[in-house]
């Protein structure tokens, strides 16, 4: 299995040229290619790479961008699971996240733990030493890969109004991860 810690991480730059990518879905990798660097110019999205040390090989990359989760009428029993776990004043119809708004493996790597691995690593970048307060992950997750986010990340749905769309909206609650984490750290 490969171990994300053994490929180097790294943050888009304008000047960087960045390797051919082939992840089975063609719109991610036409973002990478031709808008990725559009977006971070803009302050729109950031965009990390893993790349193979050795051979620059980009592995696979993601994109995050800041977002709220807001509830609507119709996302009643949303609000109420994930009111039940926030102290009464500090009640909201929205709350701070991050979206993972792309994630793209490389086929070359594909099927070896390594979008489980990227989501475990954007869950501890936000859960810990955070500059600004956010509680959850957000992603517009793709029918295809709706699986993924559920089996390999913990996500939930947050309403079941997207049921027929193209994409589906998930989240992860950072708080009870970051709790979970520091009872093992501490013990
Ligand atoms: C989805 C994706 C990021 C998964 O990356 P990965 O490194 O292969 O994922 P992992 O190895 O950590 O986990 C794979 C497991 O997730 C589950 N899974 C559910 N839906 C899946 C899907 N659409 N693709 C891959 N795995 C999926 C399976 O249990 C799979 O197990 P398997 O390897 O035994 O088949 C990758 O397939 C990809 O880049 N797909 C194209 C782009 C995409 O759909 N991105 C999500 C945008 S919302």
């Amino acid at each position: 299995m490969i171990h994300i810690e053994d490929l180097a991480l790294s943050i888009l730059t304008k000047n960087m040229v960045i390797p051919e990518f082939k992840s089975k879905d063609s719109d991610l990798n036409e973002f990478l290619m031709l808008e990725a660097k559009d977006y971070q110019e803009q302050m729109l999205a950031i965009t990390y790479l893993l790349q193979n040390s050795k051979t620059s090989e980009v592995v696979a990359y993601f994109s995050l961008l800041n977002d709220t989760i807001k509830f609507e009428e119709e996302d009643k029993k949303t609000r109420n699971r994930i009111n039940r776990k926030i102290p009464y004043e500090k009640q909201r119809n929205h709350y701070p996240a991050v979206k993972i708004g792309r994630l793209a493996v490389s086929e070359n790597y594909a099927h070896q733990g390594i979008g489980e691995q990227i989501l475990q690593y954007v869950k501890v970048l936000f859960a810990f030493g955070n500059r600004s307060g956010c509680r959850f992950l957000t992603v517009d997750a793709y029918s295809d890969a709706v699986s993924f986010y559920e089996e390999k990340g913990d996500f939930k749905f947050f309403t079941e109004t997207d049921v027929n769309d193209d994409t589906r909206l998930l989240y992860f609650d950072l708080k009870p991860f970051k709790d979970a984490l520091d009872i093992v750290e501490q013990s």
